[in-house]
């Protein structure tokens, strides 16, 4: 029996990568845990280490300038993937867990009909003959939504628009049922509501399938409705974590306030007013020994620099590494927002 139903553990996962210039540590030491059936966001500036963390999950850490560290765990029903063996790993990528990548176009193959390419993953991964396969291929198309599933599986992705193929490449994903999806910031490229009939789509396939979703984005607006939990990443690093709910309404670390308060908002003269956080993250080739938020923190204090926060826990597992929770820290207004976003 697996304990709490956990389908995924991530302990401590470290991954550099080795190049001329250095060790670049993309991953410090990143941990959560996934029960079946949910959703989980890992949000972020561009940088901080998200496609790193989903490629060693989905095994794409590739050596020798890619290092998963030797004590990092990865636990898939409670069995590190780290230790699979060539075939083990075969029917785990693809058939266990899929990834959609924001790039459809560079993943799909040009030279391929698009129904075949779905088929290859049915008679691979679920074992299919040719002509079930091509059915299940057409139905998959059906469902996610594009119109003459039986004239497009015929076609060549360069034939799709962005969204289309977008779909395309959840159908794939989707075809062979598999138990984990990440999704790498699947709409970024596209427009907005396009964008959010894209998350309708892997939403419903979610709950039809009780997938376990791993959703990666910059974009809070996304994260608000699809995820039951929210991972804040900051230089490689998970800075807070916790329910969408206390992430969104009582967040407690000022890198995520810092967040919030960059989302897009309509002026008085209805424009869009596009904020960012000041400064630049840290330098992955010499993280910083202390808060490697500190160089951009309006609350940073001297020991902020010098030495990395604790973890504060505060209800329901949500917690948070910075100073300002210390018992005998200044006592500072902690921002609570409500339903602003
Ligand atoms: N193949 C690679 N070689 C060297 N550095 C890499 C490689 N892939 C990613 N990195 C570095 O790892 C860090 C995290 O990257 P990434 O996970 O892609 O960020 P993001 O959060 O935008 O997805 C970045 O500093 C990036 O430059
Ligand atoms: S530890 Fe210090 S620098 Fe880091 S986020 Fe908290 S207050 Fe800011
Ligand atoms: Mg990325």
């Amino acid at each position: 029996m697996i304990e709490n139903n956990k389908i995924l553990e991530i302990k401590d996962l470290r991954v550099s990568y080795h190049t001329y210039a250095g060790e670049v540590k993309a991953v410090r030491g990143v941990s959560f845990e996934l029960k079946k059936g949910e959703a989980l966001a890992i949000v972020g500036e561009s940088g901080c280490g998200k496609s790193v963390t989903a490629k060693a999950i989905m095994g794409l850490i590739k050596g020798p300038q890619g290092e998963i560290k030797a004590d990092s765990k990865i636990l898939y029903n409670g069995n590190n993937i780290l230790n699979y063996n060539k075939k083990q790993w075969q029917e785990y990528k693809g058939g266990e867990c899929a990834i959609i990548f924001q790039d459809a176009l560079t993943a799909l193959n040009p030279t391929m009909r698009v129904g075949k390419q779905i088929m290859e993953n049915l008679t691979v991964h679920k074992h299919m003959n040719r002509k079930t396969a091509e059915k299940e291929a057409i139905e998959m198309l059906r469902k996610v939504g594009i119109p003459e599933p039986e004239k497009r599986a015929k076609q060549y992705p360069h034939q799709f628009s962005g969204g289309m193929r977008q779909r395309v490449m959840i159908a794939i994903a989707f075809a062979c049922d598999p138990k984990i999806l990440i999704c790498d910031e699947p709409t970024t490229a596209l427009d907005v509501t396009i964008q959010g009939q894209i998350l309708d789509i892997i939403k419903k396939l979610q709950k039809e399938h009780e997938t376990t979703v791993i959703m990666i984005t910059h974009d809070l607006g996304v994260v608000a409705n699809i995820a039951q939990k929210i991972a804040v990443m900051y230089s490689g690093i998970i800075v807070e974590q916790g329910s969408s709910r206390d992430i969104f309404y009582h967040p407690r670390h000022p890198y995520m306030w810092a967040l919030i308060e960059s989302v897009p908002r309509l002026n008085s003269n209805n424009k869009q007013v596009l904020a960012s956080i000041p400064g630049i993250p840290p330098d992955l080739l010499n993280p910083p020994t202390g808060c490697p938020f500190s160089t951009r923190c309006n609350y940073c204090m001297q020991i902020c620099k010098e030495k990395m926060p604790d973890c504060s826990e505060f209800e329901n597992g949500h917690f948070a590494y910075c100073w300002l929770h210390h018992p005998l820290a200044p006592k500072i207004d902690m921002p609570d927002y409500k339903g602003d976003l």
